[in-house]
């Protein structure tokens, strides 16, 4: 889909249909609208279909102009719910709503006037959140609406008869916008780019998306971008020392790969990396530790982590960060193959330290610990942040639609909660106390994998921790209720959701003063 700019007054603004935001109650329209209301979209006043419109959050209405041959014939409103609950995400999600009605409906210009944006928070409502501007509201609503329109549908045979999607969003303006508008349309398409990356290899099925596919899709977004990239195989994630990476991977006969990608500009080739690390379990069966079969291909989901650090990674190519950063991904099945790993085993992790396995399900920690072990003593990184679907108790704690932080910087816990939130993706901080490491005490290794299944979120952060000198900041993002979703939110669909790649693309922007 094309994003254009048409600058020009109102009365000339040419589309198959226009899309206007509008709050719940409001007697009127956007300020910023007059114009078009007091010229060519007169009609709009006295039109029906306003009767039943209330403006809720999700709902759309389609009004229809007197004559078909009206330079704009159609005019669709979009609910935001009330002005005094606004947030950014109302209107991410209102226009991918939008969107798809225009999709429905087989239209192929649609324009969105960009003065109905700007201003909007401090003009309609007092904005619980902070002055939203323009610049933010235009990111949101593109961002929602190439998101909100993306499906996965590769793998079906009889749908070819639907339709991608309206061909152009035409930003509608009559005077020239400046560079901050015009940046965050760029943004936006970054942005939707990475997050439609992460979701499709979410989303895709275990047998498509292999360690193997993840690697050649990181290749593929190195050659794109000029990455570096490095895969290590299993036999040489061996010899380098990946005891705890190599114990997960050795019960698969689908080769596992360890993954080495980055982004290193001119302006920044050998300072100190941020290194996000992503876990890459492309099918937890929970190996010998066997998992219910109930619900058992819910975890083809098990390397979203590592997907969301490949669609942050998307996002960096095409804004081209002036910053260094590497991508860590440790990739490979957790089966219960004759070589797999048991209860019971002890492992050197890359660190040196010993591991005894309790349960091969808490596998994810394993292929985790070795690579932030890597990347500490390969990278001597500024930050490292790592991101997994690790533990179920994460959902029991706080459901589907918040992910959990935890980190050894207080202020980098609260500052990932504050981006997260600025680009509609919520975290929620747990504590990481030294004691929690009690419940991993080992009588014969220096530590097991998994402790009394209290606290597990918070357990699984702590074996975590014994990974990362204390001199690196570091932060642990647990997204196990977050990365899937069974509703549409309309920015999100039924499905992966991609959550995380803007909160990593936005901690790699904005470090160090995040
Ligand atoms: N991949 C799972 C966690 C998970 C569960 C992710 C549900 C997404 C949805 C992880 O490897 C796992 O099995 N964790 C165990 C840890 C336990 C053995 C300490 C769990 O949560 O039960
Ligand atoms: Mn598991
Ligand atoms: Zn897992």
């Amino acid at each position: 889909m094309k994003i254009e700019w048409h600058i020009g007054h109102p009365n000339e603004w040419q589309a198959d249909a226009l899309v206007f935001f509008v709050f719940e109650n409001a007697s009127e329209y956007l300020p910023g609208l007059k114009g078009f209301l007091e010229g060519a979209g007169k009609w709009l006043d006295g039109s029906t279909a306003l009767l039943d419109f209330r403006a809720k959050p999700n709902e759309v209405a389609v009004l229809y102009a007197p004559a078909p041959n009206a330079p704009v014939p159609r005019v669709l409103l979009a609910g935001l719910g009330p002005a005094e609950r606004f947030e950014a995400e109302k209107i991410k999600n209102a226009a991918a709503f939008a969107l798809r009605k225009c999709r429905e409906l087989g239209i192929e210009r649609v324009g969105i006037p960009i003065s109905a944006l700007d201003g909007f928070c401090a003009e309609a409502s007092p904005c619980a959140n902070g002055k939203t501007p323009g610049e933010a509201l235009l990111r949101e609503a593109l961002t929602g609406a190439l998101t909100g329109l993306h499906r996965f549908d590769e793998m079906k045979t009889k749908n070819s008869a639907v339709p991608a999607g309206p061909e152009s969003i035409m930003l509608l303006s009559d005077t020239s916008p400046g560079p901050l508008l015009k940046d965050s349309a760029d943004l936006a398409r970054a942005e939707a780019a990475g997050i439609v990356l992460a979701r499709d290899l979410t989303i895709s099925p275990a047998n498509r998306v292999t360690p193997g596919f993840i690697a050649d899709t990181a290749s593929q977004i190195s050659a794109r971008f000029g990455f570096k990239i490095e895969v290590i195989d299993l036999e040489s994630a061996q010899s380098l020392g990946l005891g705890a990476f190599a114990a997960v991977a050795k019960g698969s006969r689908e080769p596992a790969c360890f993954i080495v990608i980055e982004h290193a500009p001119p302006g920044d080739r050998n300072g100190p990396p941020i290194v996000f690390i992503g876990k890459g379990i492309t099918f937890d069966t929970g190996g010998i530790s066997l998992k219910p079969a109930n619900k058992l291909e819910a975890m083809k989901q098990d390397m979203a982590g590592a997907a969301s650090v490949l669609g942050a990674f998307e996002v960096i190519g095409r804004t081209g960060l002036d910053r260094r950063v590497v991508g860590i991904l440790p990739c490979t099945e957790n089966m219960p193959g004759g070589q797999a790993y048991k209860p019971g085993d002890v492992f050197r992790s890359y660190s040196g330290q010993t591991i005894e396995i309790i349960s091969t399900d808490a596998e994810g920690r394993l292929v985790l610990c070795d690579a932030l072990a890597y990347a500490a003593d390969r990278y001597k990184p500024a930050l490292m942040v790592d991101i997994a679907t690790l533990t179920g108790a994460c959902i029991v704690a706080l459901g589907n639609n918040v992910a959990a932080v935890l980190g050894n910087r207080e202020e980098l816990v609260r500052s990932i909660e504050k981006i997260g939130a600025s680009v509609g993706e919520r975290f929620w901080a747990l504590p990481l106390w030294d004691f929690y490491f009690e419940a991993l005490k080992s009588d014969v290794a220096d530590m097991k994998n998994v402790g009394d299944r209290t606290a597990g979120t918070i357990v699984g952060a702590s074996f975590l921790k014994q990974f990362v000198p204390e001199k690196i900041p570091w932060a642990h993002l647990d997204i196990a209720g977050t990365a899937w979703t069974d509703s549409d939110t309309g920015a999100s669909p039924k499905g992966a959701t991609g959550f995380g790649v803007r909160t990593l693309f936005e901690i790699a922007r904005r470090w160090p003063g995040l």
